[in-house]
């Protein structure tokens, strides 16, 4: 081995993260633990219980044949124990996983939420990333769309308590019960439905003349692919009404509309029948949240999958959640002007003026941080110009200056920044 370097070469690296990842420096780090405290904090008062798995999970996992863009965006690898793994793309079957993990040891109705990195090898746009961090809340044990009506208000509780309004921002809401009973209506094959949903996704992301020969390809006569994009147009539950037999869908519907109006959140949602969902896995309520400005891609999307689990090889449960990015938020707030300054705040900066009292300085620095001030102690050699220009970067409140003969009298010299005071204090008093 090469002892001058240690065996390392001396080659210039990309500085760059990889393509579609992001660093976080301290002021894009102080934005994400901010939006982050705001998730945990609304799951928190809705009694939900925070969990997490980990970021690589087998592949298998992720493994469904019905032609998802999520399942062809996985980075997917064989470690050095020949397993196949891959990076999460969302959180949803790991949960899946812990459920039937646990099996009968955990009582139902379980509330649980979690906050993540997820990997997705996607062609990038504003806001969507091959990294992203996505908060997730989901109800497992309860078939009543009291569920879902519960998890679009904490949604709604986030977005209030981050500044947007419904004027932002509105949820498209319909069932995937909805397609189903419009495919057995027109006498599809059942089989194709997760297909159909996938395709039906698409509407507004591909021409439709293409979605057309999508449904087409199946074997979906000319005239039922016709009937069903009809279907998928309505925007509202009694246009719905009037063409489909089964109400199944609609009464659910009903129920959920009528639950947000007694929350007060009924001004946030709209019915839309095109709202499928792009997962394979979803059997019933699905929503999306848009800026109403129609510029950004969905915030966060959710719904109701009750036969997730018997896909992995569990027993089903009833289950519905969502999944809420950490990217088209921040847009959005930055485009509202609602991002918050998010300063660093420190509240003392600890100098001793004279060498010799490093010591004695580190001494009143620990007993400021035990009384719970976020202190900055000055670590090596410099001017008290450098400290003061130091202490307004970091936005210091007060400087404590350590010097020799106050010292000698058991105190130190505080200079309040704001008002520009200076005065002698007592170390007990600080
Ligand atoms: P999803 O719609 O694939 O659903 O993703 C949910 C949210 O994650 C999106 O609305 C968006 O905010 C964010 N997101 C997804 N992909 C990207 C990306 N490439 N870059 C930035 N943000 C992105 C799910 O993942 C479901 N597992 C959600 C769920 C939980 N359903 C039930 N429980």
């Amino acid at each position: 081995m090469d002892m001058e370097n240690n065996g390392l070469e001396n080659m210039a690296i990309d500085v760059n993260p990889p393509k579609g990842t992001r660093d976080f420096p301290p002021e894009e780090m102080r934005i994400r633990s901010w939006l982050f405290q705001n998730f945990r904090e609304v799951s928190r008062l809705f009694a939900f219980e925070e969990v997490d798995f980990p970021v690589l999970e087998s592949e298998a996992l992720f493994i469904r044949k019905a032609g998802e863009e999520i399942t062809e965006q996985l980075y997917s690898f064989e470690d050095k124990g020949g397993r196949r793994v891959a990076l999460r793309p969302e959180l949803t079957p790991s949960l899946a996983r812990l459920i039937i993990q646990k099996g009968k040891a955990v009582s139902l109705p379980i509330k649980w939420f979690t906050i993540g990195q997820c990997w997705r090898y996607e062609r990038m746009t504003r806001g969507r990333r091959r990294e992203h961090y996505q908060w997730n809340m989901d109800v497992i044990g309860i078939t009543e769309v009291t569920a879902e009506a519960e998890l679009i208000f904490a949604i709604v509780t986030l977005f209030k308590q981050l500044g947007i309004t419904s004027s932002d921002v509105g949820f498209k809401v319909s069932s995937r019960k909805v397609l189903q009973a419009a495919m057995q209506q027109c006498s599809i094959s059942e089989h194709l439905f997760t297909k159909v949903c996938i395709t039906i996704d698409k509407i507004g992301k591909m021409e439709m003349d293409e979605i057309e020969k999508d449904l087409a390809s199946s074997g979906i006569p000319m005239e039922s692919v016709k009937t069903l994009l009809h279907i998928v147009s309505l925007k509202t539950i009694s246009e719905l009404e009037e063409v489909l037999s089964d109400q199944n869908a609609i009464v659910e519907l009903r129920q959920l509309f009528s639950l947000a109006e007694h929350y007060g959140y009924l001004q946030w949602i709209e019915f839309d029948a095109s709202v499928v969902r792009g997962l394979a896995y979803y059997t019933g309520i699905v929503f999306e949240a848009f800026d109403r400005d129609g510029k950004l891609r969905a915030i966060c999307g959710g719904g109701r999958y009750d036969r997730l689990l018997s896909t992995l090889g569990g027993e089903d449960l009833p289950a519905c959640g969502f999944g809420f990015g950490d990217a088209v938020i921040v847009e959005l707030l930055k485009e509202k002007g609602l991002l918050p300054a998010l300063p660093l705040m420190v509240d003392d900066i600890v100098f001793a003026i004279d060498g010799a009292l490093q010591q004695m300085a580190a001494t009143v620095a620990s007993t400021l941080r035990q009384k719970g001030q976020k202190v900055d102690l000055v670590l090596e050699r410099k001017k008290l110009k450098w400290v003061f220009k130091h202490a307004e970067r970091i936005n210091a409140s007060r400087l404590i200056l350590i010097g020799e003969s106050e010292w000698q009298q058991g105190m130190v010299r505080v200079k309040n920044l704001s008002t520009r005071e200076e005065s002698n204090v007592k170390l007990d008093d600080l």
